[in-house]
């Protein structure tokens, strides 16, 4: 069953029912300003940092969910009747309704009573606004007399703080209202230089600022007294819940449109000028009157949103494919690209399941979106490397996470997670690969952002990779530390006490248990940092690290082989994790998918049996579970990994975000039917017509898909900021279509199914635009290369000469 469809055309999803079996949310913004908005206007606003600038309130976990949004009602003056044309939160029955999310705006339209509605909400690039353009037509055969209100609830700024602190926060709210802007000033009194506004285009016939008085006592948003009476209280807030709400009087003729403009925005003063007059305790208003003023016209509004649709075509412009695959295309072309803009953006911070004020952005997290969005914009990824690396700690080691206001690295959610380091390489790396701007190594950046100990970003990836060989175990694994890639195997652990973070407890001395995934990542990193230095004239050093690599190879041929399949650790007691010797979680998708994406046993049918293993233990028609047998019960040598019910999230769930390394392995072996399939089962597109059982949204990626083991088996949740973003667009564009980037060049190496007769790619590669055509003339992969017409040895597509702006590629496959 569907619950909309896709306008590949237009780049839109669009929703035909408001019921969706969850809010299925879009993002607004690109820069600093973003929000997160629902099918049904759901969702909240922020300026940088979803706890620290919170601009509007929002309610997680709810009942009904998704309470809190950018609502506005629609009342009929003559009978009184009212509703909300985003469905919620009234929940009236619409005789029409769509929600039309497409890239960096939503428009939701409906109609009611003869009345027709439609908003389009978005953030214009370079400001830190919203904008919500309403456009209300009269299709009665009769005049009609409207009130719309509009209502937004502020948020304290800390959205934690707004959540917990009420013996403070309920004495601190204040507004001020001029000229029909509402200014939400909580705390600008003292030491905050910010505020909020929030105005509309129309003279207005009133307006509420305080939440008591606009909704009444004991009413809820589906029922505000101001909207069912017809007229506001004109309410001041002091203390409480600051609130925003115009009231806007329109009468429209049969046939006729109005539009209305809202806008919300955030706003900094300098320190010596908040106040105006100074000596007053009035908010300084020259500079956003100004604004304020622009969005008013319509027509601003309008090309500013112009501007943001160029901005997007520009960006997925980048890479663009056509194959025989739909949703191959609508993903690389649309969807996926798009989703990597919002990780990138916002890491793990904002969805509809990540609340905003849990993590900030993760070390090893931003590094890996690094690969899906740096041929997008790279020069934000460059920034984004040197802010991550400045957190970097002098050991090598790295905090977990940062707070993207701060830009500073903090214990919050743990540290010691072994495999933290290698991502910087691995980002890097990429990052290099697309832009060839090596400069980025001789930057100066510091150690956790201690002044004075810059080095070289280089050394940083020098220090990185030291960090693993300064600590390997027994077996000369890599020690897992509080946890490798997999936050919830936590070897180290040993929690016995409830609520107790697994993330920050530890009771072991960690010089037992090892990882056999960090050794695989460790040859990664390893070849990546030895092409690196190579490229700097480095040759002694590279062989070194070439020469770790042999050797991390040869331990786990040694010791993390099973037989049939790769293991996954060893524990504080130097037992197998992930072994047939174990009762549960015998084989394990990480160790499968990593070992063979980094070519171990490739020549010698290593690779080929555990991709037969993963395929035989871990295959699932939605997608290749994370382990089996699933844990039936809690583990105290193993962690979290054994706290979850069987069959989701790190317990056997389908933890999408490794799925790819499968997908790439089968690529090494030279399976491209095996290696599309797996893409298939997961493609939240392919998935649609399920939307019943998967439940989230069908344009984007969720961490997990439930596993097997549980009843709700194919159901997905936490959509939006995942790892398997940036990790699908990687294996699709880079491994199943080939194109791939390296420190050289682009290399084209397609591993197709073998009933695709070929396909076209729109690359833009380091200024230059490449035109690729594949054809397949036998069922190999084996690849002949012509560039501009003249054949060319190998499978590397020659840089061109400088000045060049177009290249031809036609591979032929045999
Ligand atoms: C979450 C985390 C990521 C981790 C993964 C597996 O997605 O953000 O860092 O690797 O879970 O536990
Ligand atoms: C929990 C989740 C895991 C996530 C981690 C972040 O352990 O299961 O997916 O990465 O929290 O701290």
């Amino acid at each position: 069953m569907k619950y909309g469809y896709f306008d590949d055309q237009n780049r839109e999803y669009v929703i035909t029912q408001p019921d969706t079996p969850l809010p299925w949310i879009n993002y607004l913004g690109c820069q600093a300003y973003f929000g997160i908005i629902s099918n049904t206007t759901g969702g909240y606003s922020f300026y940088r940092d979803a706890r620290l600038r919170r601009i509007t309130r929002y309610r997680y976990n709810n009942a009904p969910f998704d309470l809190g949004g950018r609502y506005i009602y629609l009342r009929d003056d003559a009978s009184g009747e009212f509703w909300s044309p985003s469905w919620q939160p009234t929940r009236h029955k619409l005789e029409q309704y769509s929600c039309r999310h497409g890239m960096g705006y939503t428009t939701i339209s409906s109609q009611y009573s003869g009345i027709e509605a439609s908003t389009r909400y978005f953030v214009p690039l370079d400001e830190n606004l919203e904008i919500w353009q309403l456009t209300v037509t009269n299709r009665r055969p009769h005049a009609a007399e409207l009130s719309v209100f509009s209502s937004i609830e502020f948020c304290l700024w800390d959205a934690q703080d707004d959540s917990t602190n009420f013996q403070r926060n309920f004495s601190i709210g204040q507004v001020e209202v001029e000229d029909g802007v509402i200014y939400h000033k909580t705390e600008y009194r003292e030491r905050r230089d910010h505020f909020a506004f929030f105005a509309c285009s129309e003279t207005i016939a009133g307006y509420d600022t305080q939440r008591d008085a606009f909704l009444g006592p004991y009413r809820g948003w589906d029922n505000p007294d101001a909207v069912e009476r017809g007229y506001c209280f004109d309410s001041v807030a002091h203390g409480w819940s600051p609130i925003g709400s115009h009231h806007v009087k329109l009468s429209l003729k049969p046939g006729e449109s109005r539009q209305v403009v809202f806008v919300l925005g955030y706003q900094e003063n300098q320190r010596e000028q908040k106040f105006d007059p100074p000596d007053s305790q009035i908010i300084n208003k020259k500079a956003v009157k100004a604004v304020i003023a622009k969005y008013r016209v319509a027509a601003n509004a309008d090309n500013a949103f112009e501007k943001l649709r160029i901005y997007w075509s520009e960006l997925l412009g980048r890479c663009h494919v056509d194959t025989p695959d739909v949703h191959t295309n609508r993903m690389v072309n649309i969807w996926n690209a798009y989703q990597c803009m919002a990780t990138f953006n916002m890491s793990r911070s904002a969805s509809f399941y990540e609340s905003g004020i849990g993590r900030g952005l993760g070390f090893r997290d931003s590094n890996q979106d690094l690969l899906g969005f740096v041929h997008m914009v790279p020069g934000r990824a460059r920034e984004r490397i040197l802010d991550l690396s400045a957190t970097q700690l002098p050991t090598g080691g790295a905090y977990h996470q940062y707070q993207p206001l701060t830009k500073r690295g903090n214990n919050d959610v743990g540290s010691g997670f072994n495999d933290d380091p290698h991502w910087l390489i691995i980002g890097v790396g990429a990052y290099i690969k697309e832009t060839g701007d090596w400069s980025i190594l001789d930057e100066p950046v510091p150690y956790d952002n201690a002044p004075g100990s810059e080095t070289p970003l280089y050394e940083h990836l020098q220090r990185s990779f030291r960090y693993t060989l300064d600590r390997l175990g027994p077996h000369g694994l890599p020690l897992i530390g509080r946890a490798d890639w997999n936050d919830c195997l936590n070897l180290n652990c040993f929690s016995d006490t409830p609520g107790q973070s697994f993330q920050t407890t530890t009771n072991k001395d960690g010089t037992v248990a090892e990882s056999v995934f960090i050794a695989a990542l460790l040859m990664l990193a390893g070849r990546e940092l030895a092409d690196i230095a190579q490229h700097r004239g480095l040759a002694t050093e590279a062989a070194s690290y070439l020469a770790e690599v042999a050797k991390m190879e040869a331990t786990i041929r040694q010791h993390g082989w099973d037989g049939e399949w790769f293991v996954r650790a060893y524990d504080d007691f130097g037992r197998k994790v992930g072994s047939k010797e174990n009762a549960e979680g015998k084989i394990f998708i990480e160790a499968q998918g990593f070992c063979t994406l980094v070519g171990i046993g490739l020549e010698d049918g290593l690779a080929v049996r555990a991709l037969e293993s993963t395929r035989q233990l871990l295959a699932t028609k939605h997608g290749i579970v994370l382990q089996q047998p699933a844990y039936s019960k809690y583990y105290l040598e193993l962690g979290e990994i054994s706290s979850y019910p069987p069959g989701y999230k790190e317990n056997a769930g389908i933890f999408c975000h490794n799925n790819p390394w499968v997908i790439i392995g089968e690529t090494r072996i030279g399976n491209g039917d095996g290696a599309h399939d797996y893409y298939t089962r997961i493609n939240p597109s392919a998935r649609e017509e399920i939307s019943d059982v998967h439940r989230c949204e069908p344009y984007v990626y969720a961490q997990m898909i439930a596993g097997r083991d549980a009843p709700t088996f194919g159901e997905a949740k936490n959509s939006w900021l995942t790892g398997t973003a940036a990790w699908n667009h990687y294996a699709i564009t880079q491994w199943i279509l080939g194109i791939r980037t390296s420190y050289d060049g682009l290399l084209i190496a397609p591993v197709i199914p073998k009933s695709w007769r070929g396909f076209n790619a729109t690359r833009k590669f380091r200024g230059v635009t490449y035109n690729i055509e594949v054809q397949r003339a036998g069922d190999g992969n084996q690849v002949s290369l012509e560039v501009n017409g003249a054949p060319v040895q190998g499978n590397l597509v020659p840089l061109p000469p400088p000045g060049a702006k177009i290249v031809t590629v036609k591979a032929t496959l045999h």
